[in-house]
């Protein structure tokens, strides 16, 4: 099986790049990041892109430029590099149709938060405001909506009484580590279909917990993702 030919959208930190970058490294991923694109000029995520010698491309969106424009443009530089896949890994743009017909069910995001509850930004701040004792992470596919697309794995994190939205994002942080890979995994071994907006599984008659895997865990002790 060829590797996937992924790019990576980012705006900042860069720490789910990392983990991308990591396990295609280790063989957990069988994808080949090809580029890793940004809105904003030299953000901390593109040192992790050197450092695996992935090109870096920063478009970033004229003043007075319009959404379409600016989409179009980001679009075309995607191309350039020929993934089968865009994963919005911590980019802070909301992506209209223009960017999203480039790339038809092959765009990927991950949030902070168990969709779709706390859409938007701020996830864990509201999560941790709306009192609930549960939150945790959401890989999606996306649409034309804000984390609205069709959702492929969620993983809990629990939420206490003294968590800030700093302390929350940490321990979601953690989870957004595991379940993106195993998201980007399955996308990989061509196990996802998208059927009237749910997201299908093959999973090949493997259980949680197999052995085996490329994507290292199946569930984790939350019991999430199945
Ligand atoms: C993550 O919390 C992700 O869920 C959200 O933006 C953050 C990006 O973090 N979409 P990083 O840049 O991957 O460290």
């Amino acid at each position: 099986m060829e590797p996937l030919r992924l790019a990576v959208l980012v705006s900042g930190r860069g720490s789910n790049l990392k983990v991308i970058l990591d396990a295609v490294a280790g063989g957990a991923l069988e994808a080949s990041v090809v580029g890793v694109f940004s809105d904003r000029v030299e953000p901390p995520a593109f040192e992790w892109a050197r450092r695996h010698r992935v090109p870096v491309l920063t478009v970033v969106a004229g003043e007075t430029e319009r959404r379409a424009a600016y989409d179009a443009r980001l679009a075309g530089a995607v191309l350039g590099v020929r993934p089968q896949a865009v994963v919005l890994a911590g980019f802070m743009r909301v992506l209209s149709p223009v960017f999203l017909e480039a790339f038809p069910d092959r765009v990927l995001n991950i949030h902070p938060a168990l969709l779709p509850a706390f859409r938007g930004l701020d996830a864990q701040a509201q999560a941790v405001a709306a009192g609930v004792r549960f939150s945790g992470c959401t890989v999606h596919f996306v649409d034309a909506g804000t984390d609205t697309g069709p959702i492929i794995l969620q993983t809990v994190a629990p939420v206490y009484p003294e968590d800030t939205a700093d302390t929350l994002a940490a321990r979601i942080l953690a989870k957004e580590h595991k379940t993106c890979p195993a998201a980007l995994q399955l996308l990989a071994e061509g196990r996802l279909r998208i059927r009237d907006r749910r997201v299908l599984i093959d999973w090949d008659g493997r259980q949680p917990r197999s052995p085996r895997d490329s994507v290292a865990e199946w569930q984790d002790s939350t019991g999430s993702w199945l």
